[in-house]
């Protein structure tokens, strides 16, 4: 039998529906239901509307009553399009190296780097990965993340990458917000590889893409294209190969010389994320295509990096994600909402871009969509903050937390 809930009234719901997903928004556009409410029907929305009018809505249902006796402002629950949270070991002596004023070719020179994290995380048992990725999608979740696509690319062989998408896999399974798997096999070279780089691609989409498929633990492929990883020739066959076989294309695009969006671009990625070092041509490209442009400022922050050009990306036509980028190297503090609120300042975003780059632009970052605006048959994930003013929100900079957060129709964190 159906089960019905009722949860509300609202102060504000931001349903984030019939916002355009690319260009600029401006805070008129932001659809705003006063003193509204949301009959949920088991994992999805049934039905959103003025609260008195649902409440007798709720009734004839026999639906079961959340009542919410504060000010709050609800909206859909926030998605974090990319992170790297599955890892082993700390890189705290690369920060504070970064900060003495060490390159970041010293650094990796002196063992630092992705290589230490990849030593870390293939000495780690799969045990200590799930639980390591069930305590950072916790603490996400707490924050109103209710989707985190997850990379591997810490293992960088076929079956250290086995190692962590079963990982993640598993730790979806184990933890409320809902995982992305993503292969990022493509992260650097293996320092350990006998072969050359060209090798060790095909060893990956040979023997490690068909178990992937297989197991279904990934259906999506990224790489790091970039000076010192992958350039966008020596990828190309990789993404021949990873499209052939149906897989979605993601990019490491653009963070410290271009390339990677213009490969991004030409094998029609669902994303091109990072961005830092684009220029008007890279602008342009990505605003004339369907790739959504991520950007990551939690990487600005923790490389002191300047930002991905987001004003400029979403003026010139271009749908405009903010994730996270939560990994140990290059983004330790793993706080999208404080993030993406930095980054809105510094951008010049407004409330309703900066919020749609975390929502429903970041859900088409993943090709998902079953989430990202709160409507009729989309998944019941939707969140609320204490507060009877959504610019509060964004304002106060990621410190006001959701007292609300519901995924899937439970709710998970309590409520008033
Ligand atoms: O997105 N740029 C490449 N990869 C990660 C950093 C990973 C690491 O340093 O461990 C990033 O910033
Ligand atoms: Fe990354």
């Amino acid at each position: 039998m159906k089960k019905y809930t009722l949860i509300g009234p609202f102060k504000q719901i931001l349903t984030m529906t019939g916002l355009p997903l690319k260009g600029p928004l401006s805070d008129e556009q932001l659809p705003i239901l006063e003193n509204g409410g949301i009959i949920m029907v088991d994992e999805k929305i049934h039905y959103i509307g003025s609260y008195p009018e649902i409440q007798t809505k709720a009734n004839h249902l026999n639906a079961q009553n959340i009542p919410i006796q504060s000010n709050m402002v609800c909206l859909p629950g926030l998605i974090d399009a990319h992170t790297h949270i599955c890892f082993g070991g700390s890189r705290a002596k690369d920060h504070a190296l970064r900060n003495s004023g060490k390159t970041y070719l010293e650094i990796a020179k002196a063992g630092g780097g992705i290589w230490d994290t990849v030593t870390e995380t293939r000495k780690a048992t799969t045990s200590s990965l799930i639980e390591g990725v069930k305590k950072r999608a916790d603490r996400h979740l707490a924050h109103g993340v209710t989707t985190i696509e997850v990379k591997s690319g810490y293992g960088l062989s076929v079956e250290e990458e086995l190692k962590m998408l079963r990982a993640i896999a598993q730790a979806d399974k184990e933890c409320h917000p809902d995982l992305i798997p993503t292969c990022l096999a493509a992260h650097m070279v293996p320092k350990d590889y006998q072969g050359s780089p060209a090798d060790y691609l095909l060893e990956i989409s040979t023997l490690l893409f068909p178990i992937l498929k297989k197991e279904k633990i990934a259906n999506r492929i990224d790489a790091f294209v970039e000076e010192g990883a992958f350039s966008p020739v020596s990828i190309a066959a990789y993404f021949d190969n990873a499209k052939a076989i149906g897989f979605d294309i993601t990019v490491h695009a653009d963070q410290f010389s271009t390339g990677g969006s213009d490969v991004a671009v030409k094998y029609k990625a669902v994303s091109a994320d990072h961005l830092e070092s684009s220029t008007e041509k890279e602008i342009q490209l990505l605003a004339k295509s369907n790739t959504v442009a991520t950007a990551l400022p939690g990487a600005s922050m923790g490389l002191g990096c300047s930002y991905t050009p987001a004003r400029r990306l979403l003026d010139a036509g271009a749908a405009l994600a903010i994730a996270s980028d939560w990994n140990p190297g290059s983004a330790p503090m793993g706080n999208l909402l404080i993030q993406a609120a930095v980054l809105g300042t510094f951008e010049k975003l407004t409330n309703t871009e900066v919020l749609a780059g975390i929502t429903f632009r970041a859900a088409a970052a993943l090709n998902l969509k079953d989430r990202g605006t709160l409507k009729t048959g989309l998944l019941a994930d939707l969140i609320a903050f204490p507060t009877d003013n959504y610019q509060e929100i964004l304002y106060q900079q990621g410190m006001l937390l959701p007292s609300l957060v519901c995924k899937k129709g439970k709710l998970i964190v309590g409520i008033n």
